[in-house]
C-alpha cells in the first residue's frame, strides 16, 4: 500500500523510509551486505570520513511508469561512476553488479514510498561509501561502509519547471587536476559557503567557471549545463573537472537519436553564453531546470525563452527524457531497470 504522503507538495528533502542497505569492507573484502531498519551509523570518532572526508556518493531515482511498473534509470552508470569515484579516493570498489542488485533490493524494500505515476514526485536513491575505521595520519582507511537509503522527493528547485536565475560564481568548484569529475563529498563541502551566499542574494545556483582561466563554463553545484543555439543545436560543456552527468549523457543521445538534433560536446566560453537561445541545468535531482537569467557581476544575460516557461527545445528534451523514464516512450536498450 502506497504511503499516505502529500506527493504533489513534496520538496527535495529527507523522509526516513523503512529499510536501507548496508555492506561492510574489512580485512580486504566486502561482506554480503543486508537490509536493515537501523538508520543510524555508529563509527569511531577518528573514522577516515570524519577526519579527512573520505567519502563519495551517487544519486538516482525510481519511478512508477504509466503502466504501473516501478523502474529506475540507468543504475549501471551510477555503479560505474561510483567505482571511478572510489578509485580516485583510494576506496575499495563495491562490485558494480552487486551495486545494481542492492539498488533494486533497497527500492523493493521501500516500495510503498515510490510515488504514484503522475504525482510529480519520485523516490530518490542515495548510495554512498565512507572510511569507517580510525585514521589519524593522512592515509586511506582500511575499513569502509557502503550504504543505500531512499527518500521520496519532489522538485529540486522550488517552482518545478519554472525558469531559475543563477549567478556567475567567484569561487572555484574544482581544480584542473582535482576531483571535479568524481562524486566526492568534498566537492560539495567546499560549495556550501557560496551556495548559501547565492541563496541570500536571491539566486538558485552558482555557475562555476574553469579554475585555470575563468573564461569557460563548467557546471553548477549539483547539475551540468545544457544550451540550445539559435539554430537548435544542443551544446554541453566539456571539461575534465565536471561531473559526467548521466542525465546529460542521456540527453545528448535523446537529442541526436530521438529528436534529430545536432549535438556538440565542447568547451563553452562564458563570452558566448549570451548568444544561446535557451539554457538549462540537468541532473538526477534537477531533471531539466530551465535558466531564465544568468547574473554576471550585475550584468544580466537574459535568454529569449524568458522567465515564464521552458524554451521550446528544452521542453522537447524534457518531455522525451521524462517520457522514457516514465515508460510513455520506448527507451533505448538497457536504459530502464525494472524493479517490480
Ligand atoms: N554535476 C554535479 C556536481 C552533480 O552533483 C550532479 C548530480 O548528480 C550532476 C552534475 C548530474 O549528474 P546526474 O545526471 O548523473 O545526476
Ligand atoms: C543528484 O542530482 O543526484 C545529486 O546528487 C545532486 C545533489 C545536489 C542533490
Amino acid at each position: 500500500m502506497s504511503k499516505n504522503i502529500d506527493w504533489p507538495n513534496l520538496g527535495f528533502g529527507y523522509i526516513k523510509t523503512d529499510k536501507r542497505f548496508v555492506a561492510n569492507f574489512k580485512d580486504g573484502a566486502w561482506d554480503g551486505g543486508c537490509l536493515t531498519e537501523d538508520d543510524k551509523v555508529v563509527i569511531s570518532e577518528c573514522a577516515g570520513v570524519l577526519q579527512y572526508a573520505q567519502t563519495c556518493f551517487e544519486g538516482l531515482k525510481a519511478y512508477t511508469t504509466e503502466d504501473g511498473k516501478v523502474v529506475c534509470f540507468r543504475p549501471d552508470l551510477n555503479a560505474s561512476r561510483m567505482a571511478d569515484s572510489c578509485r580516485r579516493l583510494r576506496m575499495p570498489v563495491f562490485p558494480e553488479d552487486e551495486f545494481v542488485q542492492a539498488v533494486v533490493d533497497t527500492v523493493k524494500a521501500n516500495i510503498d514510498y515510490v510515488p504514484p505515476y503522475g504525482s510529480g514526485a519520485t523516490l530518490y536513491i542515495r548510495p554512498y561509501m565512507f572510511g569507517s575505521n580510525p585514521v589519524i595520519g593522512v592515509k586511506p582507511a582500511d575499513e569502509y561502509q557502503f550504504r543505500i537509503f531512499t527518500t521520496p522527493v519532489g522538485p529540486y528547485f522550488k517552482g518545478g519547471a519554472k525558469p531559475i536565475v543563477i549567478r556567475v560564481c567567484d569561487y572555484d568548484r574544482a581544480a584542473p587536476h582535482g576531483t571535479g569529475h568524481i562524486k566526492a563529498g568534498l566537492n560539495y563541502a567546499m560549495s556550501l559557503y557560496q551556495i548559501v551566499e547565492a541563496h541570500e542574494e536571491g539566486f538558485s545556483e552558482n555557475m562555476y567557471l574553469d579554475a585555470a582561466t575563468r573564461t569557460k563554463v563548467e557546471e553548477t553545484g549539483g547539475a551540468n549545463f545544457i544550451f540550445i543555439t539559435k539554430d537548435g543545436t544542443l551544446v554541453t560543456p566539456k571539461s575534465n573537472s565536471i561531473l559526467p552527468s548521466i542525465t546529460r549523457r542521456s540527453l545528448m543521445y535523446v537529442a541526436e537519436h530521438y529528436l534529430g538534433m545536432k549535438v556538440e560536446h565542447r568547451e563553452v566560453y562564458l563570452d558566448e553564453v549570451k548568444d544561446f537561445a535557451e539554457a538549462g541545468l540537468c541532473g538526477t535531482a534537477a531533471v531539466i531546470s530551465p535558466i531564465g537569467k544568468i547574473n554576471d557581476h550585475g550584468k544580466e544575460i537574459c535568454f529569449p525563452s524568458g522567465m515564464d516557461e521552458m524554451g521550446p527545445v528544452t521542453k522537447k528534451l524534457y518531455d522525451t527524457l521524462t517520457g522514457i523514464q516514465m515508460g510513455r516512450i520506448e527507451a533505448p536498450e538497457g536504459w530502464i531497470k525494472e524493479i517490480q
